[in-house]
């Protein structure tokens, strides 16, 4: 049988392999009809049923059609095998399905928001959980996730800012590489997203156009892209918003010549949900095959569920449009991907009996803790080393398993997430705990509301420890919940001074998919942690850092502004011709409010302190700079070193700050460490008027701290030959 023989020959790469079978693949795509290939360029996402989750009746029929190359919300090895056998056994070339999710921060075990995970500053961590995760979704029959998303983002109206690593490239570079290798490592093909410049939709709004500068788009948005590339991802998904006009669906410029001219990327590019047809919406094409072929000519493989390309791509093909030539090249890229899959050699080789492995758990507990961000402790308040006799834990976040997953929990179960209630019986098990929610997270009628905050109040006066547990629901965050407001939802504000007023020193837990703005809180409450969405281990980490178990290591991902009116802010900006003076009127700066965040990009405290002390550097181009850093405190910690870059004259003027490197030492009381960091002559390197990378020999200042407060930076001037 001739379609055997084409399986056979495809089947030669059976691991996850970069080299495409292109000759295999083209004497299959010789075979297939126009149905099949637009079959195999459709990828449709299954029903979620009850028990889990299900190929849909419809669906079937479709996969038995030949009219699906791809499945996307499927998972559990049954479920996969069945779907599977269909398409290997009932359609008439017997390709192969590869099955798709979104997996950003855990499969089953979920571990921290990116953005919390970012805060760790650890690319070790970001690989091990990206690994911890593939494995348990290859158990599962998943073959590729929509992940890392690399949307370097700005601006925490956006909800998606939860999903990425932050405001900084060099972050986002680092760990753009970390989870491709972690994913790709143990088999899940990995597909960076969204590309590119998601992440500064207009006024922070989901979905909005995006308009910035070539130079912007070169130096911010594009590196970590361009990392996870060279890491070898196998697949991308450009976002859905437009980038000055042009759709990135519709957007040959970066899909084909940066993204495969450029950086030779060769696997396959997946449209986001619907955005083929939403091309339409965006009013860049007049129907379904006009936006078919804008997709297919930019170079998006798969249409995921827009049946954009099954419905027009043959109207786009009658009025030449496009060419069959076109759609072979798309179909033979994703035949390619289910060769490197290994899926040609065994279909099921996903789906077949698996022993269970013990989920990472361990590894969920020590992360949840690393992205904790101590953002405030005034007087020693955290680690309560004593336990306390009597505590009260108050908030609508204190018991909220769910939540404590934050947005893209995969196939993450409530039921087996631990909240904070549960782990403190657990760590403090003689304490007496007594534990209000006093106020839903948002909404609530007046009486309750009323009940609750006097049940609060009674419980903080009576207790000799307070914990509050405020922010967001999970869903506050992420996909399509951009916020105009960042500050508490619900009556969570009026609960916090209910509370503050009773003058217990308050610890204030927060949870969130961004920062939040809530300046008086942050100076009334005692102690205030960042706890982000934890993951299903939040409750025992955040148990591990109150108790003092794990030190507190994490540091801001993004600068915390002080009001939404600062947005969008981060670190690296140009000086501008007049920088903010505040004894002099016409400088940059608001009238109504420091320049200054809340907290700088890198904020974060220990429960010790550091010092850096004498900061030098050699060479002339590479240069290393060095500086010792100690452990002045009495408890253990880990301190995070940055090296920021500034020139100060250059053709194009430059941010007055630029990270370059970060790095992170542990030291016991006393200890002391010296951190070197070597910058290799490209390191100064910036982008000319051309935007071609070039480094102009002279002075630069090299910047070394514990976080971007230039009040606290130590600085250095080096001569680049
Ligand atoms: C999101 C993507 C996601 C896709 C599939 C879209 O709405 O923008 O990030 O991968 O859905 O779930």
């Amino acid at each position: 049988m001739r379609r055997r023989t084409f399986l056979g020959l495809l089947a030669a790469g059976a691991g996850l392999t970069r080299i495409a079978p292109a000759a295999d693949t083209a004497l299959l795509v010789a075979e297939m009809t126009l149905e099949e290939k637009l079959g195999q360029l459709a990828m449709l996402s299954a029903d979620y049923a009850v028990t889990g989750p299900t190929v849909a009746g419809d669906v079937s029929g479709e996969l038995r059609a030949g009219r699906v190359g791809s499945l996307f919300n499927l998972w559990g090895r049954e479920a996969i095998r069945a779907a599977q056998r269909i398409a290997v056994e009932e359609t008439r070339l017997g390709i192969p399905l590869f099955f798709a999710l979104d997996i950003l921060h855990g499969f089953r075990t979920i571990f921290p928001i990116p953005l919390a995970e970012a805060a760790a500053f650890d690319p070790a961590l970001w690989e091990e959980t990206a690994r911890a995760a593939a494995v348990e979704a290859i158990a599962a029959g998943v073959d590729l996730t929509f992940a890392p998303m690399l949307d370097v983002a700005r601006d925490p109206r956006w909800g998606r800012i939860a999903e990425g690593p932050g405001e900084d490239p060099c972050v986002a570079d680092r760990f753009a590489t970390a989870k491709v290798r972690g994913y790709q490592g143990s088999g899940l093909a990995a597909t960076p997203k969204h590309f590119a410049a998601y992440g500064a939709s207009a006024a922070g709004r989901d979905y909005a156009a995006v308009d910035i500068s070539e130079r912007a788009l070169a130096e911010i948005y594009l590196p970590p892209f361009r990392a996870a590339i060279d890491a070898g991802a196998l697949a991308l998904m450009p976002a859905f918003t437009d980038l000055a006009g042009v759709p990135l669906t519709a957007n040959r410029a970066l899909l084909t010549d940066t993204l495969r001219t450029d950086w030779g990327f060769d696997g396959v590019v997946i449209s986001d949900y619907n955005a083929i047809a939403e091309l339409t919406r965006h009013g860049v094409a007049a129907d379904t095959a006009e936006a078919a072929a804008l997709a297919l000519r930019a170079g998006v493989d798969i249409d995921m569920m827009s049946r954009a390309y099954r419905d027009g791509l043959p109207v786009a093909l009658d009025r030449g449009l496009v060419t069959l030539a076109e759609i072979d090249t798309a179909v033979a890229r994703v035949l390619a991907l289910k060769a490197r899959l290994g899926l040609f050699a065994d279909p099921f080789r996903r789906a077949g009996p698996v022993e269970p492995a013990p989920p990472p758990r361990a590894l969920a507990r020590a992360a949840a803790a690393r992205g904790l961000t101590l953002l405030t402790n005034r007087g020693d308040t955290l680690p309560i080393e004593t336990p306390p006799a009597r505590l009260a834990l108050i908030g609508p976040l204190a018991d909220a398993p769910a939540d404590m997953l934050g947005p893209w929990a995969g196939a993450g179960r409530p039921d087996e997430a631990v909240a904070l209630l549960p782990a403190l019986r657990d760590v403090w098990p003689d304490a007496r705990i007594d534990h209000v929610p006093a106020v839903p997270i948002a909404g609530g009628e007046p009486a309750r509301i009323e009940a609750g905050l006097a049940a609060a109040v009674a419980a903080a006066t009576r207790a000799d420890h307070v914990l509050l547990c405020l922010g967001e629901a999970a869903s506050m965050s992420g996909e399509a919940a951009s916020r105009a407001h960042l500050s508490l939802p619900g009556q969570q504000q009026a609960l916090a001074d209910a509370v503050l007023a009773t003058g217990k020193p308050v610890v204030l837990l927060l949870f969130s998919g961004r920062p939040l703005i809530l300046p008086d809180l942050f100076d009334r409450a005692a102690a205030t942690v960042a706890c982000w969405f934890p993951g299903s281990e939040a409750g025992p980490g955040i148990a591990d850092l109150l108790t003092g178990r794990v030190a507190p290591s994490a540091r801001l991902p993004v600068t915390w502004p002080r009001a939404e009116g600062q947005i969008p802010i981060a670190y690296a900006a140009r000086p501008g011709g007049r920088p903010e003076n505040r004894n002099d009127h016409y400088t940059s700066k608001y009238i109504d409010l420091p320049n200054s965040p809340q907290f700088a990009f890198g904020h974060g405290l220990s429960t010790t302190s550091f010092t850096m002390t004498d900061p030098a550097a050699e060479g002339t181009g590479p240069i290393t700079a060095r500086t010792t850093v100690a452990n002045a405190g009495r408890r253990a910690g880990t301190a995070t070193v940055f090296l920021f870059l500034h020139d100060p004259v250059s053709i194009i003027s430059r941010p007055t700050l630029e990270l370059r490197r970060f790095t992170q030492v542990t030291l016991a009381p006393g200890e002391r460490r010296e951190v070197a960091f070597t910058l290799a002559r490209d390191d100064f390197a910036a982008l000319d008027a051309a935007l071609r990378p070039a480094v102009e020999p002279g002075a630069f200042d090299l910047h070394l701290g514990f976080s971007a407060d230039p009040a606290a930076l130590r600085t250095i001037r080096v001569t680049v030959a």
